[in-house]
């Protein structure tokens, strides 16, 4: 395959993929989870220090993480016992079984001084949307999603990060059981300032 077919390929790819935010209860496969894991490790990152740190979060480990994510946000409520109170803490609860596989993805801190906090969660981002994208050509359904969960101390703990780790992603994997909502992003002009270009015959 040609550079230029190749390119068409990650472009078009670039251009289809969207968060789909409602999946079925079919599981991706371990070589999918894990190919996508491999296309994360491939983003760039400065001094090379790779800063990402990935959980891969099935069955039983998604209750698990909505038992923490309830109790935690229980914590942060000035009334839990009343049905109103107990409705959000259920809900809560139940967030991460919205796909039958989560991808917690962590940007380390920084290990050596010449390393910039910023820039390993830079890094992150890249990997994140790296497995996005593997995912996409594959044909399975993800959704980036944070909230509460990826600041929260007691989550991090659970999963042996320090405080000053970084949940930069939570993956939700799976297989689409809704079609993917359109999104045209604004014209990049209104994004872009071009400095000293000039227009070339080619
Ligand atoms: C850092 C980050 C955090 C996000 N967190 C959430 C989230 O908590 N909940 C959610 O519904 N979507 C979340 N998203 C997904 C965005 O809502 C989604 O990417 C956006 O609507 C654009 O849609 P698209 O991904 O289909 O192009 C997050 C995306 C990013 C980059």
């Amino acid at each position: 395959m040609s550079r230029e077919e190749q390119h068409n390929i990650v472009f078009e790819t670039i251009k289809q993929r969207r968060s789909i935010g409602k999946m079925t209860d079919q599981s991706p496969t371990r070589q999918q989870i894990e190919h996508m894991l491999e296309a994360a490790t491939h983003a760039p990152n400065h001094h090379k220090v790779e800063p990402w740190r990935f959980f891969v979060l099935a069955g039983k480990a998604r209750n698990e993480l909505g038992e923490i994510m309830a109790a935690s946000l229980a914590t942060r409520m000035a009334d839990t016992t009343s049905e109103k109170a107990q409705a959000i803490i259920s809900k809560e609860r139940a967030k991460p079984l919205r796909a039958p596989v989560l991808l917690v993805v962590a940007a380390e801190r920084p290990q050596q001084d010449n390393v910039i906090d910023i820039e390993n969660v830079a890094a992150t981002a890249a990997a994140v949307q790296n497995m996005l994208l593997a995912a996409e050509e594959m044909g399975l359904a993800c959704m980036w999603r944070t909230g509460d969960a990826a600041y929260d101390p007691h989550v991090k703990r659970w999963l042996g990060l320090a405080p000053e780790d970084h949940i930069v992603a939570i993956v939700y994997v799976g297989h689409a059981a809704i079609p993917r909502l359109e999104r045209h992003p604004r014209p990049v002009k209104q994004k872009t300032t071009w400095l000293s270009w000039e227009d070339k015959d080619e």
